[in-house]
C-alpha cells in the first residue's frame, strides 16, 4: 500500500453539481460560488458546460460564468464540451482546459449525449484536433466505470477499452466516473487496477457519486492503488439528470477532512471551503449533504 503524499483535488461542484437542480440559479451567484472555491485553495475548478442548453438549461449562461469569474493564476478552471460547437464555444469565452465525456455502457451514453461509444470517439476526433491545435489541455471522462443505471454490471474490459481509446486520442487526463453511486471498493482493484495496467497513474482521476454513502470508502481504495486525482463537489452538490436518482458528488469537505487526518496534502483550506458551501445552502435554501458541514452545523465536530 503506498499512499500519495499530495491528492489535487478537482472541484466538480459549480458544474456537476448545479446542472442537476431544479432551479436556476443566477449567474452572478454561480460566479461567487467559483471565486469562493478558489478562494479556499482548490487547484482546479470545473466551472460549467458548453452542451446543448435544450438539453442542460441549468448551465446555458456558462459564457458569462467563465467570463466573469476572477481568474487565479494558481488555479486551473475547465468546462465540459461535448462536441466541436461545444469545443467553439468554449474557445469564444476563453475556455483553456475542457473535459469531453463518455461512457463504458451503451445506454446511459445514448441518454446523455445521444450516440453509442464508438460514435462519441469518432465525435472526438475533431474536437481533440481543434483543441491541440489551440494548445488546451483535455480530461476524458468514462462514465458509468462502476455500473450503468440502465445496463447493471459493466464489465471492467469496457471500462479499460473506452479510457485506452480516450488516451489513444490524445487526452491529458481519464477520470473514471462512478455515476450513479455503484461502486463498493471491493471492486476498484479490478476496475482502476486494470486501467492502470495501460495508463500511468499520474493521468487517472476517480469521481464517485455518494448515493449510497460509500464514495468515500472508494476513494480510500482508489488511493490505495497510488491515485492522486479525485474528483468532488462542495457540500455533495449534485447529480446527474440522466442518471435518476443518482446523488451527488463525493462531499469536498468530507474528502479534505479525511485526507488532513491521513496527513495527506491538499492545500485546500478548509474553512474558506465551508464558506463557499454554505453560500450555496443560502443560494438554493435548504442544507447539503457534506457529513462534515452537518456535524459543524451542529456544533459536533473539532475535527480539522
Ligand atoms: P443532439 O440533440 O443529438 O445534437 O445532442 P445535435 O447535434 O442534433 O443538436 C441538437 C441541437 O442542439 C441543435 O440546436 C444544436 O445546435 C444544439 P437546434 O438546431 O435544434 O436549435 N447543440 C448545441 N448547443 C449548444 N452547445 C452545444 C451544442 N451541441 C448541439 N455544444 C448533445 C447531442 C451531445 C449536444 C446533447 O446530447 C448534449 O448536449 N448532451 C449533454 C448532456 C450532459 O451535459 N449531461 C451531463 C454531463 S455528463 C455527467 O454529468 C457525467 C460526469 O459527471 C461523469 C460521471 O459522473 O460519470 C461527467
Ligand atoms: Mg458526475
Amino acid at each position: 500500500m503506498s499512499f500519495a503524499s499530495r491528492v489535487k483535488i478537482v472541484e466538480v461542484g459549480p458544474r456537476d453539481g448545479l446542472q442537476n437542480e431544479p432551479e436556476t440559479i443566477a449567474t452572478k451567484d454561480k460566479v461567487a460560488f467559483v471565486n469562493l472555491l478558489s478562494e479556499a485553495g482548490l487547484p482546479h475548478i470545473e466551472v460549467t458546460s458548453f452542451v446543448s442548453p435544450r438539453w442542460i438549461p441549468q448551465l446555458a449562461d456558462g459564457s458569462e460564468v467563465f467570463e466573469f469569474i476572477t481568474k487565479r493564476t494558481d488555479t486551473e478552471y475547465s468546462a465540459l464540451v461535448p462536441n466541436t460547437y461545444g469545443l467553439e464555444r468554449a474557445l469564444d469565452a476563453g475556455v483553456k482546459r475542457i473535459a469531453i465525456f463518455t461512457a463504458a455502457s451503451e445506454t446511459f451514453n445514448q441518454h446523455n449525449i445521444n450516440a453509442s461509444i464508438d460514435e462519441s470517439l469518432e465525435r472526438f476526433v475533431p474536437v481533440m484536433d481543434r483543441a491541440k491545435a489551440e494548445g488546451v489541455w483535455v480530461r476524458g471522462y468514462v462514465s458509468t466505470s462502476f455500473g450503468c443505471p440502465y445496463d447493471g454490471d459493466v464489465p471492467a474490459e469496457n471500462v479499460i477499452r473506452v479510457a485506452r481509446a480516450l488516451d489513444a486520442l490524445g487526452v491529458d487526463e481519464v477520470s473514471l466516473g462512478d455515476t450513479h453511486g455503484a461502486a463498493v471498493p471491493s471492486q476498484i482493484p479490478e476496475v482502476i487496477g486494470g486501467v492502470l495496467e495501460h495508463l500511468p497513474v499520474s493521468k487517472i482521476a476517480v469521481h464517485f457519486h455518494d448515493t449510497h454513502g460509500r464514495a468515500l470508502a472508494n476513494v480510500y481504495s482508489a488511493l490505495q492503488l497510488g491515485i492522486q486525482i479525485v474528483d468532488t463537489s462542495a457540500g455533495g452538490l449534485g447529480g446527474c439528470p440522466y442518471a435518476p436518482g443518482a446523488s451527488g458528488n463525493l462531499a469536498t469537505e468530507d474528502l479534505v477532512v479525511m485526507l488532513n487526518r491521513m496527513n495527506i496534502e491538499t492545500g485546500v483550506d478548509l474553512k474558506k471551503l465551508m464558506k463557499a458551501s454554505r453560500y450555496m445552502e443560502q443560494i438554493l435554501g435548504r442544507r447539503l449533504p457534506s457529513r462534515h458541514l452537518l456535524a459543524d452545523a451542529c456544533g459536533i465536530s473539532k475535527i480539522r
